[in-house]
């Protein structure tokens, strides 16, 4: 039974589970964080208390399920609400400390240099790279749908996304960086995530053989990029080229007294954020979308219709334009993110007392707000479980609390990359349904609770050479 709270004075006792005797509720969420999550609202409420961990090594977290309550803490963020948890100090130490996890000054100063990166008029300079990127998939896949074969979306849209922010931001640089991506990456996204979970850590610097894996990984990362930073000062002084490096290199503070500029070391933690942030969140909308419309025909012809409608049935040039006519494209991959949001929890803490939804959290708690549960909740979304991109018809947005869907985050640290990311990932499910049949075996997708939520494994997707009318 879910908990109404009706008492005005705000209350200390906030209820959750006890979970088992010391380890409190860490196997739970363990074995199933997003499940437990989600029962866990249903019983208590919109605030609920979680420990885990033996006492003196407890880590406690408060989650916030309302849409008024992530309100609160997502534009709250700065001195109220801070990013210094766990999860953030960790990503931190491994991916260095750029936009998404730096704060206060540091912070405030990065967003001005990079701000004007991702202006919509910028970002309509990459839908190039998009198509470009898009169009070579496509031919991929030609060969499979010959044989009426099965691609792995997950996979492939991986690839994808990371050719693009790659292409945007190496330029022709990217191929000797991406086999370094590729590898890296993983290897220090599962190291962040299973110190940031654990109650019990050794410190990063002690020589245990999965602190060494993370560390070579890092090296690599850093190295790659660096090298290419180096190589790009020489050249960009030219006004060589027009990727994101280069404008990076570039970036000069607008009203600064001298010329500010980032330094390599700051533009190498933005570039890592970029690309930490901005692949596999997108690839999992992208794949999410994929298989939703390999599950449902009728919306998958809705998408084609309007897709050669808008794009043409032989290939007009993709513009911000035109994927801003794929309306209802638009409302599938909004509607797959509801379902599947990458960032399923966003995590801050409280440097001070706050009341959130009628309790009192005391100060250096961790608060998180969840997505996955919030774009679940039944009082908000009828019927939350079916694929409705309906949902997403601009009368509908209108009717809902702005904090009801957040993706994307909100408040002063909400997702920089977000308008880049729908028209990726818009113009891609388009230009897919256009050339392609869809169909997507029956039956849930394993998901796995990294950093982001993505699949577990492979998402097969079988590809009709015509597309099915
Ligand atoms: C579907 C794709 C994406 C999703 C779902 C997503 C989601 C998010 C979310 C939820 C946040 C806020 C995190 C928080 O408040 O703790 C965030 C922040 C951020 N995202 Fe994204 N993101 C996506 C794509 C991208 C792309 C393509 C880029 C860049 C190329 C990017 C760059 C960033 C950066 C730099 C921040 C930090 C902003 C700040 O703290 O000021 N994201 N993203």
């Amino acid at each position: 039974m879910m908990t109404r709270l009706t008492a005005t004075t705000p209350r200390w006792d906030v209820p959750g589970p006890a979970g088992i005797p010391l380890l409190g509720s860490a196997l739970d969420l363990r074995r199933d964080l997003l499940g437990t999550l989600e029962k866990a609202h249903r019983r208590y409420g919109d605030v609920v208390r979680f420990s885990a961990g033996p006492r003196g090594l407890r880590i406690v977290m408060y989650a916030v399920f309302s849409p008024e309550g992530a309100r609160q803490v997502l534009t709250g963020t700065g001195r109220r609400y801070t990013k210094g948890n766990l999860f953030y100090r960790e990503t931190a130490a491994m991916f260095c400390d750029g936009i998404l996890t730096s704060e206060g000054e540091r912070w405030q100063r990065q967003k001005r240099f990079i701000q004007p990166l991702f202006t919509r008029s910028r970002v309509a300079g990459y839908v190039d790279v998009m198509a470009e990127e898009t169009a070579a998939l496509i031919d991929r896949w030609r060969a499979s749908a010959r044989h009426g074969g099965t691609v792995d979306a997950a996979e492939d849209m991986m690839r994808l996304t990371l050719a693009v922010i790659g292409r945007v931001l190496f330029g022709d640089d990217l191929n000797e960086a991406t086999p370094t991506l590729r590898d890296a990456f993983p290897v220090i996204s599962a190291h962040v995530l299973r110190r940031s979970q654990s109650p019990l850590r050794l410190p990063a610097s002690w020589p245990t053989p999965a602190n060494h894996r993370a560390g070579r990984a890092q090296r690599q990362l850093y190295e790659v990029v660096e090298d290419i930073i180096d190589r790009r000062r020489a050249t960009t002084a030219a006004g060589r080229d027009e990727d994101l490096l280069s404008l990076l290199l570039r970036a000069r503070e607008p009203d600064a007294v001298g010329a500010d500029a980032l330094d390599d070391a700051e533009v190498r933690d933005q570039v890592l954020v970029f690309l930490l942030a901005g692949h596999e969140t997108t690839a999992t909308a992208l794949t999410f979308a994929l298989h939703l419309l390999g599950r449902h025909p009728d919306v998958q012809q809705r998408v084609r219709v309007e897709a050669e409608k808008v794009l043409g049935a032989g290939n007009l040039t993709p513009t911000v334009e035109r994927i801003a006519a794929l309306t209802y494209t638009t409302q599938v991959v909004k509607e797959a993110m509801r379902l599947y949001p990458s960032a399923y929890g966003m995590g801050r803490q409280i440097p001070e007392e706050e009341v959130i939804d009628g309790y009192h959290l005391p100060p250096g708690a961790d608060v998180f707000v969840s997505p996955w549960v919030t774009h679940r909740d039944p009082r908000i979304w009828e019927q939350p479980q079916r694929f409705d991109p309906d949902r997403f018809t601009a009368e509908q947005e209108k009717q809902r609390h702005r904090y009801a869907y957040l993706p994307f985050g909100g408040g002063p640290r909400a997702c920089i990359g977000q308008y880049f990311s729908m028209l990726e990932a818009t113009l891609a499910t388009a230009s897919i349904v256009r050339t392609f049949g869809l169909h997507a075996p029956a039956g849930p997708v394993a998901l796995s609770t990294g950093i982001t939520l993505r699949p577990a494994g492979s998402v097969p997707l079988t590809l009709a050479p015509q597309p099915l009318h």
